[in-house]
């Protein structure tokens, strides 16, 4: 979507948290980032894109486009027809990363699509929530702000000429059984996913999220004095694989072949967060981010060597860097290491958090510019 929308140079805003494969969109691009703060809720995976932020950027950088993701992997969702209303005032194009939303309008019930709420083109992961093979995916298009041409031109550049009839035929056969089944199949999940809402709400210590996505159920666990990572742990111990980890929450998702017993089972395995020592230091938060001194691209080009993190301070960086938790990146090739980074940097790898995107799996050196 980036490289059919966007030429060398053009901005594009987009959150700080979004895939990494974003980062290779404007690397292929050219296109300059620009970062939209996230909204002021607790848990940055739950809370939507600050609009007013937006509409300043909108004002102030001239963008190409905007990137929104929605609904976010936990569930999330935001009034994104508001946002559409704004983005197109300014003649900018609408990106949405609908990764986690293939199901989107299936049922009444369900989240409105990006497109029918306003989105321009909308990429969809039809493999996460619907039948599709690993990796199959759609791309929606919706009207004239984004050229056709330059999709297919894009597209080409990007795909083997080799598809994988499994995949392309895996992808029909999931649309083909959304098109001829009953809607209704999607209601017994939607009403076991409140039930157990409910049912978590009232264990101590534990908040369920806003309902977003009724598929999914977002559990807030630092009032048990956990981080989502660790709940997902002890879950694990209890036998209960969750779908997805925060800084904060964990998260369990529910699709049509969910069985009521199978939330029986995650609300009693939450009772063992109670069994567990709770830690008790807070993540440290993120640090602001650091100046850009050349567009991901020409970092991505550009003469690369590693060297100690503990000599990184001022270099610039050549590589993403981004710990989780919490999961947005502290680093962005070609960004200035300052040393609010270094210290974030250094106290998430004393609490323990997996750093991707280093080449080096251990973090002890960085690459940086030569
Ligand atoms: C928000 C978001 N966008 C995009 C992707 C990439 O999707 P895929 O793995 O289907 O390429 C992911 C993967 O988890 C994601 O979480």
């Amino acid at each position: 979507m980036i490289l059919a929308s966007c030429r060398p140079g053009d901005a594009v805003i987009l959150p700080r948290d979004a895939h990494m494969s974003a980062l290779g969109g404007l690397i292929l691009a050219g296109a300059r980032p620009v970062y939209s703060s996230l909204g002021a809720m607790e848990d940055r995976s739950w809370g939507p894109p600050d609009l007013e932020d937006l509409s300043a950027a909108l004002a102030s950088q001239a963008p190409r486009a905007v990137l929104l993701t929605r609904p976010s992997y936990a569930g999330s969702l935001f009034d994104l027809d508001v946002y559409a209303e704004r983005i197109h005032a300014a003649g900018v194009t609408l990106l949405v990363d609908e990764a986690h939303g293939a199901h989107v309008g299936l049922h009444p019930a369900l989240p409105e699509g990006a497109l029918a709420l306003g989105a321009d083109a909308a990429v969809q992961s039809t493999h996460k929530m619907l039948g599709a093979l690993t990796p199959g995916a759609m791309l929606h298009l919706k009207g004239g702000r984004l050229d056709q041409d330059r999709v297919h031109r894009a597209l080409s550049l990007l795909q083997t000429t080799s598809p994988s009839y499994l995949v392309l035929a895996s992808l029909d056969a999931a649309r083909r059984k959304e098109a001829l089944a009953p809607p209704e199949r999607w209601e017994a999940p939607i009403r076991w996913a409140r039930l157990a809402r409910e049912r978590i709400a009232g264990l101590p210590g534990l908040r369920v999220m806003p309902p977003g996505d009724p598929l999914k159920i977002g559990i807030d666990v630092t009032g048990a004095g956990l981080s989502g990572y660790e709940a997902a742990d002890i879950l694990a111990q209890e036998g209960v694989i969750i779908e997805h980890a925060t800084h904060r929450l964990v998260v369990a998702f529910m699709g049509p072949g969910t069985r009521p017993g199978d939330l029986e089972r995650l609300a009693e395995a939450c009772l063992a967060f109670a069994r567990h020592a709770p830690r008790n230091e807070p993540d440290p938060p993120m640090p602001p981010i650091p100046p850009m001194v050349l567009l991901p691209r020409e970092a991505f080009f550009a003469e690369s060597r590693p060297i100690p993190w503990s000599r990184a301070l001022g270099e610039v960086s050549a590589e993403l860097v981004c710990p989780y938790p919490p999961g947005a990146p502290a680093l962005v090739p070609g960004e200035r290491i300052t040393p609010e980074v270094v210290e974030y940097l250094d106290d998430m790898r004393a609490l323990g958090a997996q750093f991707v995107g280093p080449a080096d799996p251990n973090f002890e050196t960085i690459r940086i510019m030569a």
